[in-house]
């Protein structure tokens, strides 16, 4: 009997020292979905609402794009904000004839020769008939920029009948230039067949052999009815190409949760070819379900971050930053809701870890001691031995 009561009181201790519950849970099936793992670091908190965010640094000033009616635009000096809204990358809907051009989604901007490429996604939830465009300036403080359209259409509209646009789903794009050749790839998809890479045509507007392009594959879940891999996002570092995805559900918990484990994590694989194959920490092919989970859900508090993007540090006094958003359990999970977040990136055998904290610096980023709740743990077990 006394046993039992020792039990509880130190189940009802080490719980909350070992962060096993979640401090403020929206309700009983939340509480049922939550990820309140410690392997990986919380977020830091990027301190802007966004979905899908892209951040490029520019001047030693970040600028960050996110999906939004006409593709707002934000500066700031540090990447926790505070942020100022400079605009928007459209002046009115994007000249794609598809829904919704009011408000494309997932933008990625790059700066090739002094100017500025905005590839957006046009399409509308569930629906494979999708189009990335792109858009143009020489300047993101102020001067308009051009909508030149459509690159590729997958579901109807011009070249939609050419391979692999016929399978495929034209959103989520962003570009990797290959180091060697200086040849620019577009890399998209989702889950129809998951994610592919064709490539552009030099003045990054098109794609090179619009009519047969070289498109190969970069991920895939064979077998499965499901295949919830998107947001492909491209790195580099010593000598690897590193292909970033999400993986699982994105978004609409405020309809349900899904099994946990099923909602959006960030996942990798890398290759010594931008064209592939990846491969993951284990070896698997991306091609065959693969991808080592970086990050994930997180302390009862961080929840389905996804939408990533890795900004390429320099040193390390600089190290790469892996942002993304993510839901705040305590906060809501309505899509507006979705937050900015960030962690610097160590790699450990040349794979790639978040860091915990904004201390970029301080690469000893670990477990750390054992806390009271495994003392806890280690008391009870030896309490149910004692004759
Ligand atoms: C989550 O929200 C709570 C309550 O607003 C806040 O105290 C906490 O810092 C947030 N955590 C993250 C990682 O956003
Ligand atoms: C960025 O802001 C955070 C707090 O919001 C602060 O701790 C940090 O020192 C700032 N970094 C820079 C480089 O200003
Ligand atoms: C397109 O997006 C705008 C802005 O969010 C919204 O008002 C409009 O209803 C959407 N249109 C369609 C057809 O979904
Ligand atoms: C590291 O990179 C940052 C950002 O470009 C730069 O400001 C800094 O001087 C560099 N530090 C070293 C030690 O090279
Ligand atoms: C960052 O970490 C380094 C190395 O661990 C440490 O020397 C430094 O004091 C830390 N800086 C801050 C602001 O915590």
């Amino acid at each position: 009997m006394h046993y039992l009561l020792l039990l509880s009181i130190i189940i009802a201790i080490a719980a909350p020292l070992a962060g096993a519950v979640p401090s403020q849970a929206v309700g009983q099936s939340a509480k049922q979905v939550y990820q309140t793992t410690d392997k990986f670091p919380l977020a830091n908190p990027g301190n802007i609402p966004a979905h899908d965010p892209n951040i490029i640094l520019h001047n030693e000033q970040y600028y960050l794009f996110k999906g939004g009616v006409n593709i707002p635009i934000f500066k700031a000096a540090n990447i926790s904000g505070p942020w100022e809204k400079l605009g928007t990358v459209l002046a009115g809907d994007s000249i794609i004839p598809k829904n919704n051009r009011t408000r494309p989604w997932a933008p990625t901007t790059i700066e090739k020769d002094g100017t500025f490429y905005c590839y957006y996604t046009v399409s509308a939830k569930g629906s494979r008939d999708s189009a990335i465009g792109v858009a143009t300036t020489r300047s993101l403080d102020g001067s308009p920029w051009t909508d030149h359209g459509v690159v590729i259409n997958t579901g109807t509209g011009a070249g939609s009948g050419v391979w692999p646009y016929t399978i495929t789903n034209a959103i989520d794009g962003a570009i990797i230039v290959d180091r060697d050749s200086g040849q620019a790839y577009l890399n998209y998809g989702s889950f129809w067949h998951d994610i592919w890479q064709v490539p552009l045509a030099d003045d990054l507007l098109s794609v090179k052999d619009a009519e047969a392009p070289d498109a190969v594959q970069l991920t895939f879940i064979p077998r499965a009815k499901s295949k919830p891999e998107e947001g492909v996002w491209m790195s580099f570092r010593d000598g690897f190409y590193y292909a970033w995805f999400s993986h699982g559900k994105c978004c609409n918990f405020k309809n349900g949760f899904p099994a946990r484990g099923k909602e959006y994590s960030i996942r990798v694989g890398r290759s010594k070819s931008v064209r592939g194959p990846f491969e993951d920490k284990k070896g698997k092919s991306l091609l065959d379900g693969g991808g080592t989970v970086v990050y994930g859900s997180n302390h009862g508090v961080v929840y389905a971050p996804g939408g990533l993007g890795v900004l390429a540090g320099n040193n390390d006094s600089m190290p790469d930053i892996l942002y993304y958003h993510y839901l705040n359990t305590s906060s809501g999970f309505k899509h507006g809701q979705a937050q900015l977040g960030w962690n610097y990136l160590k790699y450990e055998d040349g794979w790639p870890v978040p860091v915990q904290g904004r201390n970029a610096t301080n690469n000893a980023f670990g477990r750390g001691p054992p806390g009271w709740g495994y003392l806890a743990i280690l008391l009870l077990l030896w309490l149910c031995i004692w004759p």
